[in-house]
């Protein structure tokens, strides 16, 4: 689970972030961690059944003509290439050897790995260095809420915040970026509830700082000065290309939760 984050790296990569409602994909400039090209979005079929959604990934690979290492997120724990839990994903996905499914789909060296921890892989790499030094949670809020522990940007993965209970309710039920919508909630009531996890994972893990991605982090200047945990809290770099970017990165670097 090495990551030499201060290393320049060079050469390009493939990405694939699997969602509950996209499967996207793009190749990557592991130089900069921009896209090269065009980011391809399919929707996820439904069921989202790990033969259909390995078929997409199958396509969106051959509609790059890409050759070369490809690297895929899932909203799951992985654990040695296994996948151990499916969250807006078809349950069907619990307990598939990954390895085994993507090898009937891709003529290519690939790997597997969480969406958040992929995403935090991408901000130590990317970022603004914030992501290299210290203890640091990383947090993604969509859906869900995604978590990766980073020490000087070493990752600890399958760390799965978002399911921690908070009061009665499960975090991500609380305080992601589709509980503010579901709920119908302004920036400041749902900062409130944020707030409350941020409490929690504060008082239990006291890292360095809170790093927080996903779509609704572009628009941290919304809610930002509503947080009062001591922890500093700063909005990620690079936002939602963050899966697809880690996901390349990490197969090329031989990361394999
Ligand atoms: C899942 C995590 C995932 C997160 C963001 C959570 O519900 O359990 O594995 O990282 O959503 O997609």
């Amino acid at each position: 689970m090495t990551l030499n984050s201060t290393a320049p790296r060079e050469g390009t990569s493939f990405g694939i972030d699997i969602g509950g409602s996209g499967i996207k994909g793009a190749i990557v400039d592991l130089a900069s961690g921009e896209f090269v090209g065009d980011r391809l979005k399919v929707t996820t079929p439904q069921p989202s059944t790990p033969q259909a959604v390995a078929a997409i990934v199958s396509d969106i690979v051959k509609q790059h003509h890409w050759e070369g290492p490809v690297g895929i997120t899932l909203p799951s724990v992985v654990k040695d290439q296994k996948v151990l839990s499916a969250a807006n994903i078809d349950k069907t996905w619990i307990g598939v050897d990954a390895q085994e499914l993507f090898s009937g789909f891709l003529d290519v060296p690939f790997s597997v790995l969480n969406d958040a921890d992929a995403a935090g892989l991408a901000e130590v790499a990317y970022g603004d260095g914030q992501a290299q030094k210290g203890s640091v949670v990383f947090l993604t809020l969509g859906t869900g809420i995604g978590s990766a522990f980073l020490l000087d940007g070493q990752l600890f993965p399958n760390t799965e915040l978002g399911h921690l209970m908070v009061g009665s309710h499960e975090a991500e039920h609380l305080a992601s970026s589709a509980a503010k919508d579901r709920n119908g909630l302004k920036y400041k009531q749902w900062a409130k509830h944020l707030n409350r996890v941020l409490y929690e994972y504060e008082k239990l893990f006291n890292p360095q700082c809170f790093i927080i991605g996903g779509g609704i982090s572009r628009k941290f200047d919304r809610w930002g000065q509503h947080l009062t945990v001591s922890t500093p809290v700063f909005p990620a770099h690079l936002r939602n290309r963050a899966g697809i970017v880690g996901a390349s990165m990490a197969v090329v670097e031989g990361i394999r939760p």
